[in-house]
């Protein structure tokens, strides 16, 4: 059983120790987020601190899920904050401690960082991944779209590893009413038909995504 939340700056102050156990534990087995194993407790403390500012500040959102009352997994959204992207954000740091995994936390955690842009008005997420990776898996699993690979992106303790870029808006996108739809339903009611179309996109709804309880 656990419960995702999101934290404010004061409480993630007081779980700072768990957020970087959690971080000490994805990079020391063997996850490319940034670090370099072996990372030392001083370094996954302020990484937290730094984003604890951030959190203040409102220039991000954090959420955590726990288990046994104990910080097991993380995901972080930066907020874009120019004047042309307020309606992007990045989705950083998905991270569920070795002791958690396969339980589905990272799925929900995902769903609900989904849910969280939504609330804060962001309608386009973005993210990179280090290829072939668990997490790769996931976000196809969840929709995400590949935007690219690029290269030799990040120094691993034996190498480089290929990163790749997806995009997603965080609800699904349905077409509701093509022109063509429009038509044959006109014509079985035996209405007038549209002018014909030739392919345009319709109307579009969007539709949030459920966050999964533990
Ligand atoms: C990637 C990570 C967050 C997944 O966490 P998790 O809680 O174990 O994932 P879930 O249980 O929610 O799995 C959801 C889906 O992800 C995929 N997945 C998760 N772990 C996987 C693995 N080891 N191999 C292949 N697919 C995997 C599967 O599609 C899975 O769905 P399924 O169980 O129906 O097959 C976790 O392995 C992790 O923290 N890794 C290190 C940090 C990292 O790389 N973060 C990504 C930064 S971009």
């Amino acid at each position: 059983m656990w419960t995702i939340s999101r934290l404010g700056a004061e409480e993630a102050r007081a779980v700072l120790p768990e957020l970087a156990e959690v971080l000490r534990d994805c990079v020391d087995g063997g996850a490319s987020v940034s670090f370099l194993p072996p990372l030392a407790w001083a370094e996954a403390w302020r990484f937290w601190e730094r984003m604890l500012s951030g959190l203040a500040e409102g220039q991000r959102i954090l959420l955590t899920a726990q288990q046994g009352g104990q910080v097991v997994g993380t995901v972080m959204l930066e907020l874009s904050s120019a004047p042309n992207s307020l309606h992007r954000a990045e989705v950083q740091k998905l991270l569920v401690h070795r002791k958690a995994r396969r339980q589905g936390i990272a799925e929900a955690l995902m769903r609900a960082v989904e849910k969280a842009a939504l609330e804060a008005g962001r309608t386009l997420l973005y993210l990179d991944t280090c290829k072939g990776c668990a997490a790769e898996t996931l976000y196809r699993k969840l929709g995400w779209v590949e935007v690219g690979i690029i290269p030799r992106f990040a120094k691993q303790p034996r190498g480089f590893c290929d990163t790749v870029i997806f995009y997603k808006h965080p609800t699904s996108y349905v077409i509701r009413k093509t022109p063509d739809a429009k038509r044959e339903k006109n014509a079985k009611r035996g209405g007038r038909s549209p002018t014909p179309s030739t392919g345009g996109e319709g109307s579009v709804s969007g539709r949030a995504m459920p966050v999964h309880p533990g």
